[in-house]
């Protein structure tokens, strides 16, 4: 027990002092590792075996344009960021929203989309911030949604779920009043539910980006110049497209 206690210790502390992979080195190796979660659709997801979806798509063509192979890993959300601060991958691209809080744990690019964090419910249900006074909210752990949800007065209760479709599915089940998530993917699961479901207001907006481990300038560099070219060259519009119908950079 003590020894596991030890070695655990151990890991921890080499874990905080292993140094990120600088663009040099990964240059240097060929291949850039990005992480994301994989059940986020339609920004990351799997399809069968094949891991896809939006993010997924514009992390490949950064790495590509970057002169790189790229392998993906993927994580449960919860981890993604803490895997990061272990070396593990050399960016994230998994919808994280701009939050002060995470900004002291890790450097965010600039913004790869913006969107919202939006209420949604069986038809007749809770649909504005002060319809959910009393009610039981579903939400993804670890998600801005939570922390969004927890600043409203009044509400009941707050369920999370390890995944965004786990929270989705709670509503669907008639176990929770709401789920609060992206706007974006409630717009999608709302016409898959064909007219069960209703699409109510925003509960906040965010702007979401990359991350890299804390101090990783000259990868985030990189990004930040793979991300403007791709903004510019047709890439992004294409795939915005291709996955929402229209172009959600941020304005
Ligand atoms: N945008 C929200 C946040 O910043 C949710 C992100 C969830 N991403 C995911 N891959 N499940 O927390």
């Amino acid at each position: 027990m003590k020894k596991a206690i030890i070695a655990l210790c151990t890991l921890a502390v080499l874990g905080s002092l292993a140094q990120a992979r600088t663009w040099d080195q990964i240059k240097a190796s060929g291949t850039i590792k990005i992480a994301t979660e994989g059940a986020f659709p339609p920004f990351n997801y799997f399809e069968g075996k094949k891991l896809t979806g939006f993010e997924v798509d514009l992390g490949t063509a950064i790495g590509k344009q970057l002169g790189l192979k790229v392998e993906w890993v993927t994580q449960p959300f919860d981890n993604l960021l803490i895997g990061l601060n272990q070396d593990r991958y050399d960016f994230v691209i998994a919808s994280h929203g701009i939050t002060p809080e995470r900004q002291k744990a890790v450097d965010f690019s600039n913004p790869h989309y913006c969107t919202g964090g939006a209420i949604v419910s069986k038809v007749g249900g809770p649909k504005t911030v002060a319809d959910l006074k009393g009610k039981t909210v579903a939400v993804q752990v670890g998600t801005t949604y939570l922390e969004n949800v927890q600043k409203v007065a009044g509400v009941g209760s707050v369920k999370t779920f390890p995944k965004d479709t786990d929270a989705q599915a709670a509503l669907m089940a008639g176990r929770v009043d709401v789920w609060v998530g992206d706007k974006f993917s409630a717009l999608d699961v709302v016409k898959a539910q064909g007219g069960k479901l209703q699409l109510g207001s925003l509960l906040f907006q965010e702007r979401i980006a990359m991350a890299v481990k804390k101090g990783n300038s000259s990868l985030l560099k990189e990004l930040n110049s793979s991300l403007a070219t791709e903004l510019s060259n047709g890439t992004y519009a294409k795939l915005s497209n291709q996955y929402f119908k229209m172009d959600i950079r941020c304005k």
